[in-house]
């Protein structure tokens, strides 16, 4: 069989370019599909950063033509793993300071639907007979809104190719008013119910998932709790109507990338076997945040977008209470200028006991995950959640709501599920600052009896997170959609 060929269209790829677990996926997967035969070319908007990064490269198409966009080429390098990376080049779009989708002070890009149309439109052309590339896909895989109009271009091409699309979040949807349709140079007739329309504006998310052959999503529990209302943004009856055709597969790790045996960013590596390095890490951590270096006294940590989603409200409300039981909190995150006065706040009230580090910091977040004895995950909603699996690699157990990927990832650690080695970490039910609290504090009852730990934190570092298995299951979703047999 011929091999399968797939464009990977994408707004953020680490390392080059990263708000969130979006990036690491796109890294991840496409080297995963790799491994298994699937080649897979990545295309990204030509932000600063990745321009920065780009080493060597060449020009291999300008698009100077498309009605409704501005001048732009497509340079060809290699990412990591040496997987093939478009770059999607057009400075008047993407070369500015600030972050993908929004500018410095926080707001979001006026020019979002010009920015995040073109690089649909581009995926589109690559997956047509107009497309200047000598190498063809068989598919194009879409992630999220920034990509949701390509099944739409796609569908009004010639000669196109079948697309899927994956739902990393469907709280972003990339709602513009209706006049973009025009401005993007869609034909009139998909701004319906049946097409781009959402509740009177256009829809990149919506037009995705009506378009694309198939939709996928980073968990099953989420793919399932988006077909309800209360998960479902609005999107609800379109999803439901879609259901033969949604598939949720977990997001795995890179395990290379987050091993704690060989991690460059620890003070000391540790495995499974000699989890001894792990106190090293601790005491790392806390010198770092300025946090009393007492190897007894429990470290949780976070690392987090800092939004509504992620649920850190709640954690903060609890905060000083957690620090008389005693525990330490390590926080790294940034977004919402509220919870981050708030963290800073704390940190500033409780020293030696919370430590917050606003800002984005890679090195940070793995020493976090390794210094922590627990992470604290209470998102409201999560589709998958990636912190809760690198935490587990590094025998550092979560403690997370009962929702969406962090349900599918995390097993509650009771007396029977201790005992038969599947206990991973802690869950609760019902989004309450005291149902945190009390979880938080079953965590620390467990941490206090140090043989019991120590079986939960091997349970957890057992595990494994890797791409392979999900990996297969997008190739078979791709064959699925091409009609192919394997
Ligand atoms: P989401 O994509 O919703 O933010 P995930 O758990 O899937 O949540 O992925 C978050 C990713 O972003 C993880 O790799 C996490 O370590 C990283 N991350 C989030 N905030 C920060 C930060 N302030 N500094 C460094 N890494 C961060
Ligand atoms: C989104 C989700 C998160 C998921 C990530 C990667 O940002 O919020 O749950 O892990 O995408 O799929």
């Amino acid at each position: 069989m011929a091999e399968l060929k797939v464009l990977f269209v994408t707004s953020e790829v680490a390392p080059l370019i990263k708000t969130g677990g979006l990036a690491d996926v796109s890294a991840a997967l496409p080297a995963a599909l790799r491994a298994i035969g699937v080649d897979v070319h990545v295309l990204v908007p030509g932000y600063n950063p990745v321009m920065a990064q780009l080493a060597q490269h060449e020009a291999v198409a300008t698009f100077d033509d498309l009605p409704g966009f501005p001048s732009s080429r497509l340079l060809f390098g290699r990412m990591a793993h040496d997987i093939p990376l478009l770059v999607l080049d057009c400075p008047s779009l993407y070369q500015r300071d600030g972050g993908p989708y929004q500018d410095v002070s926080g707001h979001d890009w006026a020019d979002n639907a010009l920015r995040f149309g073109l690089l649909s439109k581009i995926a589109a052309v690559l997956g047509s007979s107009a497309s200047p590339l000598a190498w063809h896909p068989d598919l194009v895989h879409c992630n999220d809104w920034q990509t949701g109009l390509t099944p739409a271009y796609l569908h009004f091409a010639q000669d196109a190719v079948p697309s899927i699309i994956a739902i990393h979040n469907l709280a972003f949807q990339g709602i513009f008013p209706p006049a973009t349709v025009q401005q993007l140079n869609l034909p009139p007739s998909c701004f319906s119910i049946d097409g781009v329309e959402y509740y009177g504006s256009m829809s990149f998310l919506k037009a995705g998932l009506f378009y694309a052959g198939h939709i996928t999503t980073v968990s099953p529990n989420y793919a399932r709790e988006i077909q309800q209302e209360e998960l479902g943004f609005g999107l609800q009856g379109l999803l439901t109507m879609r259901r033969d055709s949604l598939t949720g597969m977990l997001n795995g790790i890179d395990t290379e990338e987050w091993n704690p045996a060989t991690d460059p960013h620890l003070a000391r590596q540790y495995s499974g076997a000699d989890m001894t390095g792990k106190a090293a890490d601790k005491q790392a951590l806390q010198n770092k945040l300025g946090l009393i270096p007492d190897p007894e006294v429990p470290l949780l940590g976070v690392v987090s977008r800092f939004t509504h989603q992620k649920g850190l409200d709640l954690l903060l409300e609890i905060a000083p209470r957690l620090t008389e039981l005693p525990a330490q909190l390590a926080m790294l995150g940034s977004g919402d200028a509220l919870l981050q006065k708030t963290a800073r706040d704390l940190a500033h009230r409780y020293p030696g006991k919370i430590g917050a580090v606003v800002g984005f910091s890679e090195a940070l977040s793995h020493q976090i995950e390794a210094g922590a004895d627990m992470f604290v995950m209470p998102s409201r909603f999560e589709p998958c959640g990636l912190n809760q699996l690198y935490s587990q690699r590094y025998g550092t157990p979560p403690i997370v709501h009962a929702t969406g990927g962090l349900l599918d990832s995390v097993v509650d650690c009771t007396p029977a599920t201790l005992e038969d080695g599947t206990a991973s970490g802690f869950t609760f039910d019902g989004m309450t600052a005291e149902n945190l609290f009390i979880t938080i504090q079953r965590a620390i009852d467990l941490y206090h009896d140090k043989i019991k730990w120590k079986t939960l934190c091997e349970n957890c570092m057992a595990k494994n997170f890797s791409w392979q298995s999900s990996a297969e299951a997008y190739r078979a979703v791709y064959l699925k959609v091409l009609g192919r047999q394997e």
